[in-house]
């Protein structure tokens, strides 16, 4: 498979051919994820919650992130790497964000990085760009600010709040966003705003009107429970599988002859002696 570029992800964006994105958290879930095809891995910052089991992502840091951008990185050979600014490390300055798009770049191996938030960081989004590195912004639903939003809430269900979301949209395009995701919102909005941009838009619980779709992949593998599509269940068939192991092993079923390693006949007897 041909890598996947930047100028790849503008020709799918030309001929509008929707961009298939999802989420991996290390070399396993990175390999499936690009042999899958996808044009773009995303190294969510959701791996607080559905790799180390945290409540949401608010206390993922920097050095957490790097270590599954890494892994990702290794496993993933043609697909499009973004990595998820945490929270705490772009909001002090644009230039604490562009040392920490350094970082992913240089030590996370990823190609780009992703930022949560509206208008108010189009001059961050502006600075880490003029450093050569590749953005995606995120608004509507921005799970690092669920304190203040009130939990995961869905956004832009008034009119308000559906222009803040465009203005918003535009403000990132505007400050160099080359892609935005779009989570949580009607898809009305959604669509609006995907109609009024230059650049894709990535859709999460926003509907089919975006430039393309995004979800978390242990989500939609059936390993965390959530609202989303279940496409597989691998969460039942690696249970299912181990319970069998486990009680071949109380049985001594496990391991057979053929699971084991042979010794000559000659050997054996002269070891016995
Ligand atoms: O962290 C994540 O997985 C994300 C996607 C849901 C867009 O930000
Ligand atoms: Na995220």
């Amino acid at each position: 498979r041909k890598k996947v570029t930047m100028v790849t992800l503008r020709n799918l964006y030309r001929k509008g051919e929707p961009i298939a994105m999802i989420t991996a958290h290390d070399f396993p879930s990175a390999r499936a994820a690009d042999e899958s095809g996808m044009d773009m891995v995303l190294v969510g910052d959701s791996l607080g919650m559905v790799a180390m089991g945290l409540e949401n992502t608010t206390e993922v840091i920097m050095e957490e992130m790097l270590l599954h951008c890494r892994s990702v990185a290794r496993g993933a050979k043609a697909a499009f790497l973004i990595g998820d600014l945490p929270m705490g490390s772009y909001e002090v300055s644009p230039e604490q964000a562009v040392q920490s798009s350094l970082r992913f770049i240089k030590e996370g191996r990823v190609h780009g990085v992703k930022i949560e938030g509206g208008e108010e960081l189009a001059p961050t989004v502006k600075r880490i760009t003029q450093a050569g590195i590749p953005v995606v912004g995120h608004i509507g639903l921005t799970p690092q600010r669920q304190n203040a939003l009130g939990g995961f809430r869905v956004q832009g269900k008034t009119s308000a709040g559906a222009v803040q979301l465009l203005k918003d949209a535009l403000a990132l395009q505007e400050a160099g966003a080359f892609m935005l995701v779009l989570e949580a919102m009607p898809p009305e909005v959604a669509t609006l705003i995907t109609s009024k941009l230059q650049i894709p838009t990535i859709g999460i619980g926003a509907g089919n009107g975006c430039s393309g779709q995004v979800l978390v992949q242990v989500d939609m593998t059936g390993n965390f429970p959530q609202f989303v599509k279940r496409y597989a269940d691998v969460w039942s068939e690696a249970t299912r599988g181990m319970q069998q192991y486990r009680e071949e092993v109380k049985s001594r079923q496990f391991p057979s002859p053929e699971y084991t390693y042979p010794i000559t006949k000659e050997e054996l007897s002269k070891f016995q002696e």
